[in-house]
């Protein structure tokens, strides 16, 4: 693991979109894993002035996103898609019918988890996977629980994951109560998945994920398994991790991702 502390947000969001704009110049058809929610709204902004920089090009790459609202169609405002065409999408040279997002209004959302997985296996592997952290130690929307899936799937939404979440709706109540969501088997499958996580109020659920016992009720603490992973925290959600890295020889000290790729 590699673990990267930013004074401020600003610096996080930089560094993570420079570790995409790095993968990119150096393998231009990259498959990306992306993510949505609060977290990565800074790091879309500064890709998207990489892009208008000139320093990067989308134009081979390919993503796929980790995860949609079940009933949300692509023009609701809280829709990951919607997310995605707001973010980024829209603001860099990526090719839409390259972008892949699950669709949460499938008639048949199991024929349609297939098709996502279809897609994913012609895609070859993910290159590098960005994924946010859920309260409750989720990552995209495996929630934890006493099994975790493979395969793309339906989730029920955690109600800790719904309250969070309401902040992106008119009302709590409008916050659906399922999601397609990649499987931990796709996201592990990608060669690096880089964590970021941001705030305070992440402190204690950063600290089990990353120094806790691996179990599937904090499904983020099986990253500590994958072979490349990238971890970028600001000092709020490093705050119970820092006064470990000296003591714990597990943890690398504050590192850059230079030689990654
Ligand atoms: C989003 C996703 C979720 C979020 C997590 C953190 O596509 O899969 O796992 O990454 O809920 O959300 P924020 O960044 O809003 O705190």
């Amino acid at each position: 693991m590699k673990l990267n502390i930013f004074a401020n947000p600003n610096l996080l969001h930089e560094a993570a979109a420079q570790t995409i704009v790095r993968l990119l110049r150096q393998k231009p058809d990259a498959v990306l894993g992306l993510a949505t929610g609060g977290t990565p709204v800074g790091i879309y902004e500064a890709l998207t002035a990489a892009v208008r920089r000139r320093e990067v090009s989308f134009a081979r790459a390919a993503s796929f996103n980790l995860d949609e609202y079940v009933g949300l169609p692509p023009d609701h405002p809280a829709s990951y898609r919607y997310y995605m065409d707001q973010h980024l999408f829209r603001h860099i040279d990526i090719p839409p019918e390259r972008t892949h997002i699950p669709d949460g209004c499938a008639a048949d959302l199991e024929r349609e988890c297939e098709r996502y997985d279809r897609l994913l296996q012609a895609a070859g592997r993910i290159d590098l996977m960005l994924l946010g952290l859920g309260h409750n130690g989720h990552i995209g929307f495996n929630e934890p629980g006493r099994a975790l899936h493979s395969k793309t799937h339906v989730a029920i939404l955690h109600p800790q994951t719904r309250e969070a979440n309401a902040r992106f709706f008119r009302t709590p109540e409008e916050v659906p109560t399922r999601a397609i969501t990649m499987g931990l088997g796709s996201i592990f499958s990608a060669r690096t998945i880089l964590l970021v996580v941001k705030g305070n109020d992440k402190a204690d659920i950063v600290h089990r994920a990353l120094t806790g016992p691996i179990t599937t009720e904090c499904p983020a603490s099986l990253l500590q398994l994958h072979p490349r992973l990238v971890v970028m925290l600001d000092e709020g959600a490093a705050a119970r991790i820092k006064c470990q890295t000296t003591q714990n020889a597990f943890h690398e000290p504050v590192d850059s991702t230079n030689g990654l790729w």
